[in-house]
């Protein structure tokens, strides 16, 4: 079963609009360009959310300017979003769909996939990474990155993981929120690295580029990651999700005020990992 269902919930907006992710989603999309050489005429972005993976290939990929692009995303309220962010754009498509289940022929020659994949559980994983080879014309290229795997915590950042969980959870005990004991959410069922590779290769692709980077999360940026309902859900997964949200919101932001380093303008951040895969379905 899908991890997210088609009533997904959609609070990741604001995030998205973050220095921080934008900077890495556009280092990611600009090093995407070194491995497109030819045309790309039809590009397929899954778990589109509000677009930004169209938006920043567009302007980072010289070769997607053109390109016409079928934007897909489970939640009827991110197709709704997204298409109202980017009415300013020709040649894109709207569709509510599942990306494990994919309502297309193809051929695409190139898929995006931002930020989304961690979503889904192992099972839909794979379905997804089967469906995409099945619509992407031979020598066409798959870009997936995320920031939910077995390696995005930075080494010497595990105390400020745990100590905005426990400080959050102080203070829905304090409130007198009961936790269930509902099973945890898929997102927190991170892959490692060869893992991911693994998938992909065994939905047929060969890696062309799996790689980390690393980026700095500043203040504004942590307390909108925390409010966003499906990490809140992962990391307090049993409380309600709206309260969880707002509780760890709260809490991340005196925890990163304390343990957070120091940049050279004394800003305090906490660094992340975002993996990234570049994989090519061998040209016919
Ligand atoms: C964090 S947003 C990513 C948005 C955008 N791709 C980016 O990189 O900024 C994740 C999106 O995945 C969507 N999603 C989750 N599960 C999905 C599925 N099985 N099929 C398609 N979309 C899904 C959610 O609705 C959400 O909009």
């Amino acid at each position: 079963m899908d991890a997210t269902p088609a009533t997904a919930r959609f609070s990741f907006e604001p995030f998205a609009e973050t220095a921080e992710y934008l900077a890495v989603n556009r280092a990611a999309l600009s090093n995407l360009g070194r491995y497109i050489s030819g045309a790309v005429r039809r590009v397929l972005d899954l778990a589109t959310g509000v677009g930004t993976m169209v938006q920043l290939g567009r302007e980072q990929i010289p070769a997607l300017h053109e390109a016409m692009v079928v934007c897909i995303d489970a939640s009827r309220e991110a197709i709704i979003a997204g298409r109202r962010r980017l009415s300013g754009e020709p040649n894109l498509h709207w569709l509510q769909a599942f990306a494990q289940q994919l309502p297309l022929k193809g051929p695409f020659d190139l898929t995006t996939f931002g930020n989304g994949i961690h979503n889904l559980s192992h099972e839909d994983k794979l379905a997804a990474l089967k469906d995409v080879f099945r619509v992407t014309a031979p020598g066409g290229l798959l870009f997936f990155n995320s920031a939910f795997y077995e390696g995005t915590v930075v080494e010497g950042t595990e105390g400020f993981y745990r100590a905005k969980i426990l400080r959050a959870v102080a203070e829905l005990k304090q409130m007198g929120v009961p936790r269930s004991k509902e099973g945890r959410a898929e997102a927190r069922n991170w892959l490692k690295p060869e893992e991911y590779a693994e998938l992909v290769r065994a939905a047929g692709f060969e890696i062309v580029y799996l790689g980390q980077r690393e980026v700095r999360v500043y203040r504004e940026g942590w307390r909108l990651i925390c409010e966003y309902a499906d990490y809140a859900a992962g990391a307090l997964h049993g409380y309600p999700v709206d309260i969880a949200a707002k509780v760890l919101s709260r809490a991340v932001v005196s925890v990163l005020d304390e343990m957070g380093f120091l940049d050279e303008h004394g800003q305090r951040y906490i660094p992340r990992r975002w993996l990234e895969v570049i994989a090519r379905k061998a040209p016919g």
